[in-house]
């Protein structure tokens, strides 16, 4: 499992472990990899996936690789995008040097943003055409094209999913529902990106996890399959709910500049995995009051991260925003 330090990574461990499945666990641990996500009995490798001998090390005697690896935040590709081509495109081109050599299958686990903006309408199938706005989508998308073109030219054993914003405990507090719920635990500024009207398709993390148990299990060599929660919601309506659970104050929410490039919607089709008999499980209002509770009841998990190195970053980011924005 590479990445699985990570928010999805290591729920997807978990469950594994719940299964019964041996686990090994390879991960850089970057700024948002934490061993703490982890039970202790895991077996754990720090290193890299864009290095052969890391992953040589890790994956040996394993049936199956599932990366979820990634510098994974939209936000952070907007300021530097230099490591997200290391890890989002070369790492994953090592990997499949890897199973190209082992013949062990190989998941990769991609997102709904390679097919960009969908502001007209309508929902992405596996098939359509991939339009990454973002150096994250982009750097992604780049990576998961690689995979086809292994299976085709190498005959290697891998699969692609693309799931939607994915939301749940654990998940580091600079995306956009566990920034938000922090905030209101600690009543700071909601930085509220624009007309707020963006749409997201909300995805619980154990629903994720399960997409790609599915593909892992029964997807077909060179497949993608879609792993969306149909649940698609404008971000200011998620905000609203997260006021009635948390009981924040509204006046904290602030309109803040844009993000350079930020898609408006993205929306996708699961018949395809639904015909792996999988479908999302979790309504909306139980897993926002699921993550809220958690993040309540979890302030020594995220308290240490928010001082830290996420200050520098959240001040980058944020500073002059807040201070140029009005009230929404
Ligand atoms: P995350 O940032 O919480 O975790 C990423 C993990 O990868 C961290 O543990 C980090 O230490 C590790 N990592 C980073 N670079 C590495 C490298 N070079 N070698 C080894 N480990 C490295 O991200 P997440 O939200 O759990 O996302 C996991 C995967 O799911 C990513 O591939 C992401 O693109 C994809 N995805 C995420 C979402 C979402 O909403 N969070 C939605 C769809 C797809
Ligand atoms: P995010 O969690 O960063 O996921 P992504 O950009 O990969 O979809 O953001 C989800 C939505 O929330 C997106 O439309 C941007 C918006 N957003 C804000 O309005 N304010 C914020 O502080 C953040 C982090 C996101």
């Amino acid at each position: 499992m590479a990445g699985g330090a990570g928010f999805i990574g290591s729920h997807f461990v978990r469950r594994a472990l719940e299964h019964g499945d041996d686990v090994v666990v390879l991960d850089k641990l970057t700024y948002s990899g934490n061993r703490a996500n982890l039970p202790d009995e895991v077996e754990f490798h720090q290193g890299d996936i864009a290095e052969p001998a890391d992953v040589a090390r890790a994956a040996k005697g394993a049936d199956a690789i599932v990366n979820f690896a990634a510098e994974s935040h939209v936000d952070r590709s907007v300021l530097a995008a230099e490591e997200f081509g290391h890890t989002n495109f070369h790492g994953v081109q090592v990997l499949l040097e890897h199973v190209r050599e082992s013949g062990q299958r190989l998941v990769q686990v991609s997102t709904d943003e390679v097919y960009g903006d969908l502001e007209a309408g309508g929902s992405s199938k596996e098939t359509d055409a991939l339009n990454p706005s973002s150096p994250y989508s982009a750097a992604k998308a780049a990576g998961e094209l690689l995979v086809p073109a292994y299976v085709r030219t190498y005959g290697v054993d891998a699969v692609i999913t693309r799931g939607s914003n994915t939301y749940g405990p654990n998940q580091y507090p600079e995306k956009f529902i566990p920034l938000f719920v922090t905030n209101m635990l600690d009543g700071e500024p909601l930085p509220l990106y624009g007309d707020g009207k963006q749409v997201r398709d909300w995805l619980y993390v154990d629903d994720h996890c399960a997409g790609i148990e599915a593909a892992l299990q029964q997807g077909a060599a060179g497949e993608i399959y879609n792993v969306g929660g149909e649940n698609e919601r404008y971000n200011i309506d998620v905000a609203d709910l997260l006021f009635e659970l948390t009981g924040a104050d509204r006046s904290l929410l602030r309109r803040v500049d844009d993000r350079p490039g930020h898609d408006r919607r993205y929306s996708i089709e699961t018949t395809k995995l639904r015909g792996l008999g999988w479908e999302p499980r979790m309504p909306f209002d139980a897993g926002l009051r699921t993550t809220v509770d958690w993040y309540r009841e979890n302030r020594a998990w995220w308290e240490p991260i928010k001082s830290g190195e996420y200050r520098e970053y959240y001040e980058r980011q944020y500073g002059a925003r807040l201070n140029t924005s009005s009230p929404a």
